[in-house]
């Protein structure tokens, strides 16, 4: 019965908690359960027109007290493609001004019926403390430098797919993750995702934006682009985080450009499969040239298609494992 009910949701076994807080200790099988999961999505994801009904009578609420231009909408759309309400709410213009905690905020808003918060906060662990004192799901749309697990996933799933990978094995596959790593989230979500899959992982950036550390068995780090470009056949650019940087971490932007900015004259060392990435907002012309970031190789795009799909099975699998819905 179970089974059967399985099969007509199209979801992919596997997974069993109530929370994605991090891709930190998941296992191959829930990775697995959650990208193939979003596989099974494929056009309804892009289509509001085939609306799916599995989360008919559930309320997506989310909190947000960070700036976000996509990962805000795409869980919005992807909740109303799973038919589910949606809840926005912002920080401005809120109580949060008014001093109300952030457990306070988010069990009111729990109160009002909600299946699901999905939180964005500057602080890391701001999503497992609202984990730990409500009762329903909890989704982490980033939290300060710590995770961003549906970025990390959608990742994953557009290398998956790129590379003709439906299993999501990624073995064989070389990954460099290039920039501002000290600040990123979205670096740390990549790496255990990516290892976890089977990729090996090059970080690269310079000394003061490279935590020590983050070396050790499948992950390598460099202080190179030139020597790095290569031999990958992916190259994510994160985004050089200006607002959390402390001092300078360069002497200027034109000497970080001209060391690790993915240029086109730079692009030309990639190999002839290689494909870039960028999790957005980009800073054109800093880290990423246009002429990459809107040329053949770019996935950049891509990666925001899939985001929806990616997150369409986060709310899925985590309001089947809160017993919200029974498929
Ligand atoms: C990232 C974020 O906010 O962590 N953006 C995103 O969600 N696509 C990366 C960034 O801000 O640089």
């Amino acid at each position: 019965m179970e089974q059967q009910g399985s099969m007509m949701s199209g979801v992919v076994e596997g997974w069993g908690r109530r929370h994605v807080l991090g891709l930190e200790g998941l296992t191959r099988g829930e990775l697995v359960a959650v990208l193939g999961t979003a596989a099974g999505f494929g056009e309804v994801s892009r289509r509001s027109l085939w609306k799916r009904q599995d989360l008919r009578g559930c309320v997506v609420a989310n909190l947000f007290f960070e700036d976000s231009t996509r990962t805000r909408a795409s869980f919005s759309l992807a909740a109303s493609r799973l038919s589910a309400d949606v809840l926005d709410f912002s920080a401005k213009g809120s109580s949060v001004s008014k001093g109300e905690t952030l457990v306070d905020t988010a069990r009111n808003i729990e109160a009002m019926g909600v299946d699901v918060i999905v939180c964005r906060h500057g602080r890391s662990g701001a999503s497992a403390k609202i984990a730990g004192a409500v009762g329903c799901a909890v989704i982490n749309a980033g939290d300060g430098q710590h995770e961003h697990p549906t970025q990390g996933l959608l990742d994953a799933f557009t290398i998956a797919q790129r590379f003709g990978r439906s299993d999501f094995d990624l073995s064989g596959l070389r990954v460099a993750i290039v920039g501002d790593i000290a600040h990123s989230r979205v670096a740390r979500s990549n790496l255990h995702a990516l290892r976890t899959l089977g990729a090996e992982v090059v970080l690269v950036a310079p000394p003061t934006l490279l935590p020590s550390g983050l070396a050790g068995e499948g992950v390598e780090v460099s202080h190179d682009l030139d020597a790095v470009l290569g031999g990958v056949d992916v190259v994510n650019m994160l985004r050089v985080q200006f607002e959390r940087l402390s001092g300078p971490a360069f002497p200027s932007t034109r000497e970080y450009q001209a060391l690790y900015g993915l240029t086109v004259a730079r692009a030309r060392r990639l190999g002839d499969r290689a494909v870039v990435m960028h999790p957005g907002p980009m800073n054109r012309g800093l880290e990423i040239e246009s002429g990459v970031a809107d040329g053949p190789r770019s996935a950049i795009l891509e990666q925001v298609t899939h985001g929806l799909a990616v997150r369409m099975a986060c709310l899925l699998l985590v309001c089947r494992a809160t017993g919200v819905v029974k498929v």
